[in-house]
């Protein structure tokens, strides 16, 4: 293991490959690492997606897990994870390119998904002892991308042409992130989460009451629940689950 203190929060541990970044940062933080103890890896063999789903993580990929222990509740969760998503998408702004965030935290350009967050709390009652913040950004073209994920994913050297290395890419994610920490208690990067959203404006397809259902986005609520607008004209709130872009980025 090669221990590093070159990003903007110390404690950092990388690996050349590791079965899930995620799930070490679990353990760290449970044996009481301080926040900003960050886990990176340059593949994952085991990476987690949300909804139980994996996390297809190659070489060329920037893989990273931070603790974070902020003072929140379990209902500003969702506000965390579209946050952990601005700082990703401002991060990326850095390096002049703009991309599109389709709820509630995936990260797209050209149509194609090219990076993941996985947010994940221990709870002591309704209060979260410490936060994962896990993100995956496709940064290189993966000559053993499978088939079945070729129109789905992109990465940032195919659109762009732009190489960029994973540490300059990392240090700009947690020094947002840290913003975006600070903007947790009035919201104030939700007016950018929406403006640069793929979901709002958009048919989805969204799980209500355990069924599907058909709607339109048409905004997010405070705590970054996505409205939908459904078939009868009434609007619902959804705050789990994913929702399916109809007519647009899935
Ligand atoms: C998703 O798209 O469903 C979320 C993917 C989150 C992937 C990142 S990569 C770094 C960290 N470690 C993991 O095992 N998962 C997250």
């Amino acid at each position: 293991m090669d221990v590093r203190e070159t990003f903007t929060m110390k404690h950092a541990v990388f690996f050349k490959e590791i079965d899930s970044t995620n799930r070490l940062a679990r353990e760290l933080a449970a044996e009481g690492a301080p926040e900003g103890t960050v886990v990176y890896a340059a593949r994952q063999t085991a990476g987690r997606g949300r909804l139980g789903k994996s996390f297809y993580s190659p070489v060329g990929g920037l893989y990273l897990s931070v603790v974070l222990r902020p003072f929140l509740k379990n209902e500003d969760m969702l506000a965390l994870t579209a946050g952990a998503a601005v700082a990703v998408h401002r991060a990326l702004l850095d390096f002049g390119i703009r991309t599109q965030m389709k709820w509630v935290n995936d990260l797209f350009l050209g149509g194609r998904k090219i990076c993941g967050i996985l947010c994940e709390g221990r709870f002591s009652g309704s209060v979260p002892e410490f936060i994962i913040a896990g993100i995956g950004v496709n940064l290189r073209p993966d000559p053993g991308l499978p088939a079945e994920l070729r129109n789905i994913v992109t990465d940032i050297f195919t659109e762009t042409g732009l190489s960029i290395g994973e540490e300059e890419l990392g240090e700009r994610i947690l020094f947002h992130l840290q913003q975006v920490l600070r903007e947790l208690p009035e919201r104030e990067f939700l007016p950018e989460y929406s403006r640069n959203s793929c979901t709002i404006g958009h048919r989805v397809m969204v799980v209500r009451n355990g069924k599907n259902c058909e709607g339109l986005a048409v905004g997010y609520a405070p705590d970054a629940g996505l409205i939908v607008r459904l078939e009868n004209g009434s609007e619902t709130v959804i705050r789990s689950g994913s929702a399916t872009v109809l007519d647009g980025a899935s």
